[in-house]
């Protein structure tokens, strides 16, 4: 099915060691980390009750929401035991020297 299709969108500046950067890609915002020399990109939203998590911090793998302090893996999204909630990951490559990041077409795309 092409809905599932991943399209890899260029990244840009990258952001330093411990810094979330907010970007906007096709629509959706997103947060560009680098933790530990690995760059992860996150939903920018926090599912608890809204928070722009690229005004929060990183701890130990986790993205901490500047708000309630729900704490985030920056690999699988996954909020801590208890919080019960999680954050959409996307993975990152390189395609053609530039850092990307792969998003799904979203389903409003798909049908207009
Ligand atoms: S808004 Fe993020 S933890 Fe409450």
């Amino acid at each position: 099915m092409t809905g599932d299709k991943l399209v890899w969108h260029p990244i840009g500046a990258l952001p330093k060691e411990g810094e979330i950067r907010k970007v906007k890609i096709d629509g959706r915002t997103i947060c560009i980390v680098e933790q530990g020399n690995q760059l992860y990109a996150t939903g920018a939203r926090c599912p608890h009750a809204g928070a722009d998590l690229s005004q929060g911090w990183c701890d130990r793998g986790k993205l901490v929401c500047p708000v309630h302090r729900h704490h985030f893996d920056l690999e699988s999204g996954r909020g801590d035991p208890g919080q019960g909630n999680f954050i959409p990951v996307f993975p990152i490559q390189t395609i053609e020297g530039k850092m990307c990041v792969g998003m799904k077409v979203p389903w409003w795309k798909r049908i207009f």
